[in-house]
């Protein structure tokens, strides 16, 4: 009979194991899934990016003395601008957003790496060291080419 009670013990636990399990999930799904994103500002409407003082234009603007501000949209397949053009030894912010689905935004061989979903602005901030050309991968499955969704960044002298 102990035998049985064990089974009832392990039955229970699969149970609630599958319920915490099918919790999480759901949690995640419907939850803030935004905690993936480096920093995240406020939304913004990815059907009319157009209309977007920075992301109609996507450009790399001067703010500081040696600062930087990159406005980059995201789309099936690509990057815009491309290349990002940053001058060396400099601080640059990157501001990604999707002005389609969710992609990825990973600077080849480097840690500077975020999410881009649409109607959200990822920001990121790297230091820019000697001219360099890196390239700017998608790592986040967008359709049928993903794969070959690129584009570069390019720091200059
Ligand atoms: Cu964009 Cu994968």
């Amino acid at each position: 009979m102990h035998i049985h009670a064990y089974e009832k013990l392990w039955l229970a636990c699969s149970v609630l194991l599958i319920l915490f399990l099918i919790g999480t999930v759901t949690y995640g799904a419907v939850g803030p899934g935004v905690a993936m994103v480096a920093d995240s500002e406020q939304p913004i409407d990815a059907q009319n990016l157009d209309e977007d003082d920075r992301f109609s234009d996507p450009r790399v603007e001067q703010v500081g003395e040696n600062e930087y501000a990159a406005y980059v949209v995201a789309y099936q397949f690509g990057f815009s601008p491309d290349p990002i053009v940053v001058p060396e030894n400099s601080r640059v912010t990157f501001y990604v957003t999707s002005r389609d689905v969710t992609h990825g935004f990973e600077v080849a061989g480097t840690n500077a790496n975020t999410m881009v979903i649409p109607g959200e602005v990822s920001k990121l901030t790297v230091e820019t060291d000697e001219p360099q050309e890196y390239g700017l991968i998608c790592n986040e499955y967008c359709g049928a080419a993903h794969h070959a969704m690129e584009g570069k960044v390019t720091v200059v002298s």
